[in-house]
Parts: C-alpha cells; sequence; structure tokens
C-alpha cells in the first residue's frame, strides 16, 4: 500500500510504478538520506515536536538500517519510489509508531535538496584530491625536464621552442583553475535545504539553524521556495567538471598525437597502452582515447541539467528527479578518468632526443634570429621581413638557418656576425626567455614552486 493510498481510490498502475521510481540510481544517497533523517528527529525532539523516547527508538533504528544497508542485507523495492520512501517505509517496519513520526514537518523535496547537497559536498574534496595527486605528477615531470628542449606550436605549425617542463606546468596551471573553481562551488553550495519542507516550511516550530549546523553546513539556506526548487550547485558542478574535462581531453589529444610515429615524442609505459587484435605492430593510447571521449559524457550531463532547469516554474517539479543520474554519472567518470590519467602521464618516457630534433628543425628559432637584429639595433619589422626572406631561402636550399654560412647571412645584412649562432642556438632561445611565466629554466622552476605551495596548502 502506498503512503498516500488514503487519498486514491485505485492503486498505482504497475508501468506508473517503474517509471515514476528513481530507487534504481538514488540508492547511493542512503548514507545521506539518513544522516539528513537523524539530524531532522534530533531537532523535533530537542524542539519539543516528538518525544523524546521517539527520538531515541527513530536514530536507533536508522542507525540499525544503516548498518544493514551496507551489509547489504536490505532490498529496496520500487513500490516505494525511492531512497527517502524506502527508508522511512522500512523503519516504520521495524519500529512501528514513533517511525510515522519521522516525517513531520518535512517533504520530499526538502529531503532530496538536502541528501543530494550533501553528497556532492562528499564527493567535490574526493574529485579536487584527485586533481592535486595529478599536480603533483606534473610537478615531478617537470622538474625532470626543465632542460628538454621541445617545439612549442600554433596552429600546430612548430613556433617557439619550449621546454617539456614548461609544458607540464601550462597543464598544471589549467589543474589549478579547476581547484579554485571546485572550492568555489562547494562554498556556495554550503546552505542546508532542510526545514524549508514542500515549499512553504511549516507551522511547527523547527529550528534550520540547527540542523543545518548538525549536519555540517555553515547556514540554512535563505528562502525555503528557492532550496527546493534550486539545482544551481549541480549545474555549477556539471560546468566545473565539463571545464576540467576538456582540459583533461586537450591533453589527451596531445599525447595521442605525441606517440603517433609522426612525432615520438613520448612513449606511454606497456601498462597504458593496448593491442590490437589484428596488427602486431600496435601500441595504442586507449586510456587518452577513453578519457578524450568520455568528456562528452559529462558535457552530456550538464546540457541535460540545464535543459531539465530551463522551463520549471517553483518550486519542486518532478522533472528534477531526472538530475540525478546525470550528475552522478559525471562525478563517476570525473573520478574514473583522474587517477587512471595521472599515472599515465607519470609512467610515460619522454624522447628528449625527438623533442629536440623536432624543435631544431621548422625554424623555431626565427624570431630569435630577427630579434639578434633589433638588438643590433634594426626595427623589429625590418628584421622580420629579413628573417622571412633567409627562411625562404633555405626552404629553396633544404637548408635551416643554422646550416646557413654567414657569407649568406650578410648578403642580406651587415647586421650579421658570427654571434648570431650563438643567440639562434636552441639552449639559448629558450633560456633567454626569463621573463615571468616563460620556458627558461628559472622561470619555470618559479612555475613549480607556486603549484607546490598550492598544493601543500591544501594538503595540511
Ligand atoms: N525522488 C524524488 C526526486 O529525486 C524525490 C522528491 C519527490 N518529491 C515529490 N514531490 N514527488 O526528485
Amino acid at each position: 500500500m502506498k503512503l498516500w493510498a488514503g487519498r486514491f481510490q485505485k492503486e498505482t498502475d504497475t508501468l506508473v510504478n517503474d517509471f515514476n521510481s528513481s530507487i534504481q540510481f538514488d540508492a547511493r544517497l542512503y548514507k545521506q538520506d539518513i544522516a539528513g533523517s537523524i539530524a531532522h528527529a534530533q531537532m523535533l525532539g530537542k524542539q519539543g515536536i516528538i518525544e523524546g523516547h521517539e527520538v531515541e527508538e527513530i536514530v536507533a533504528g536508522l542507525k540499525a538500517i544503516l548498518e544493514d544497508i551496507e551489509a547489504d542485507k536490505v532490498e529496496f523495492s520500487v513500490d516505494n519510489e525511492d531512497i527517502h520512501m524506502n527508508i522511512e517505509t522500512l523503519l516504520t517496519q521495524r519500529i512501528g509508531d514513533a517511525g510515522k513520526r519521522l516525517h513531520t514537518a518535512r517533504s520530499r523535496n526538502d529531503q532530496v535538496a538536502v541528501d543530494t547537497r550533501l553528497y556532492v559536498k562528499q564527493e567535490i574534496p574526493v574529485i579536487i584530491g584527485q586533481i592535486l595527486e595529478l599536480e603533483n605528477v606534473l610537478v615531478e615531470r617537470a622538474k625532470e625536464h626543465l632542460d628538454t628542449v621541445m617545439p612549442g606550436y600554433t596552429h600546430l605549425q612548430r613556433a617557439q621552442p619550449t621546454t617539456f617542463a614548461h609544458y607540464m606546468m601550462a597543464y598544471a596551471n589549467m589543474f589549478k583553475r579547476d581547484v579554485t573553481r571546485l572550492e568555489d562551488c562547494l562554498e556556495r553550495l554550503d546552505e542546508c535545504p532542510l526545514g524549508a519542507g514542500a515549499l512553504a516550511t511549516t507551522t511547527y516550530p523547527v529550528d534550520r539553524f540547527q540542523t543545518a549546523k548538525a549536519l555540517g553546513f555553515a547556514k540554512p539556506t535563505d528562502n525555503s521556495m528557492d532550496s527546493v526548487s534550486d539545482r544551481d550547485y549541480a549545474i555549477e558542478l556539471l560546468s566545473d567538471l565539463s571545464l576540467l574535462m576538456m582540459h583533461l581531453s586537450r591533453f589527451s589529444e596531445e599525447i595521442i598525437l605525441w606517440c603517433s610515429w609522426e612525432f615520438k615524442f613520448v612513449d606511454l609505459d606497456d601498462a597504458y597502452s593496448t593491442g590490437s587484435s589484428i596488427m602486431p605492430q600496435k601500441k595504442n593510447p586507449d586510456v587518452a582515447e577513453l578519457v578524450r571521449g568520455k568528456t562528452g559524457r559529462v558535457y552530456g550531463s550538464l546540457i541535460t541539467l540545464l535543459t531539465m532547469m530551463k522551463g520549471l516554474p517553483l518550486a519542486y517539479n518532478k522533472d528534477m528527479q531526472e538530475d540525478k543520474e546525470a550528475l552522478f554519472d559525471a562525478i563517476d567518470t570525473v573520478e574514473e578518468c583522474l587517477p587512471v590519467f595521472a599515472a599515465m602521464v607519470n609512467t610515460l618516457s619522454v624522447r628528449r632526443h625527438n623533442m629536440e630534433r623536432a624543435a631544431a628543425g621548422g625554424f623555431i628559432n626565427a624570431t630569435d634570429c630577427a630579434d639578434y637584429l633589433v638588438k643590433k639595433g634594426m626595427p623589429f619589422r625590418e628584421a622580420y621581413m629579413i628573417v622571412g626572406r633567409l627562411v625562404n631561402l633555405c626552404i629553396k636550399n633544404h637548408e635551416t638557418l643554422d646550416t646557413l654560412t654567414l657569407r649568406d647571412f650578410r648578403a642580406i645584412s651587415e647586421l650579421f656576425d658570427e654571434g648570431v649562432y650563438e643567440a639562434m642556438s636552441l639552449k639559448n632561445c629558450v633560456n633567454g626567455r626569463k621573463v615571468y611565466g616563460g620556458p627558461a629554466r628559472e622561470s619555470v622552476q618559479k612555475q613549480i614552486s607556486l603549484i607546490e605551495e598550492f598544493v601543500a596548502a591544501r594538503k595540511k
């Protein structure tokens, strides 16, 4: 029999029963639901809304249910629709009348809102911890490769020389922003909707500050209608996770390119790559490809929630039950991707010579050649034109700037002398860029220590 059977003259159609129920996916909120109910019952007791012995029976009953769920001894039923009604029904079956008092001054609308917030509050720190582990890996890899010169690209064309360390720190900065965004989300969602009731609170003298505190929230939410119709925190989290996945996906794309024979900048560890069922020579970057591919699911979850919410009048609407699968799937996906991605980066080997060889071709030092003339007094635009002509000459003769003779140089400008070769050497091209944020050893060391401080401040 349904909780609401009094109002109805027919049983729910079995099709509707299945269609309506969310227990298949919201069962994972059992811990949050029980914590919320315990806080609510204790507050009801303290406010004299229910009796002290009833509070004791409810709390003991809920704790026993929690134990049984964790020991896999509880079977939930679609007849009880969702986790909230499953637990309440179970409680009443077990403890009788006291169980029937638990839902006083509460609605499933504030209940589901508090459960979901508690769940998100639990998972955000897990994700932050995983990102910080990835930051540690990037710092370690950067320290090993402060002097590993590689081409930097724009338009995927060789542009200017950089180092593998500088490259790793570029990603470290993206992930740092991901962490601060998640922290920001966590701070904003730290308000407790419990006590909002269905939408307009209750006439019972509930103490929302007490339940907020008991559940570890900074404060109760300020408006009860907003409390039960707000899913901003979930959308914010999904936006943050989408950005995070976008970063992981770009990084994956680079790794996929780098392990192709065309680049061969890195080799993935055998334990982090896979073979082909037909082509014996293959070693595939499946992990990176899957991370890139799974990015789509997380974006999909974000769009699901944005679209689900856009036409909803206040306050709760059943549409909102659809938030959970998308939210959980995105959280699960990110939590699955981060550790395997970090381990893949941690174990890949860098082919330093291939990187250096690529940096030596492609006229990556052309800007430095022009800057050399500028340092001799020529305006940059003029120097730029002259070096363009030199590059053109090299391409015709299958040469690079470094293989041109001094005579070739001087035929174009008298300002060239022996010093040009030193000025264009890749090492000097990189180490001359000591500007804050640049690729020179000392600049990258600064970047590394900033990330180390960022991580250390959060590991306390
Ligand atoms: N299972 C529902 C959900 O996830 C709980 C809230 C139900 N509220 C209601 N008024 N039907 O959204």
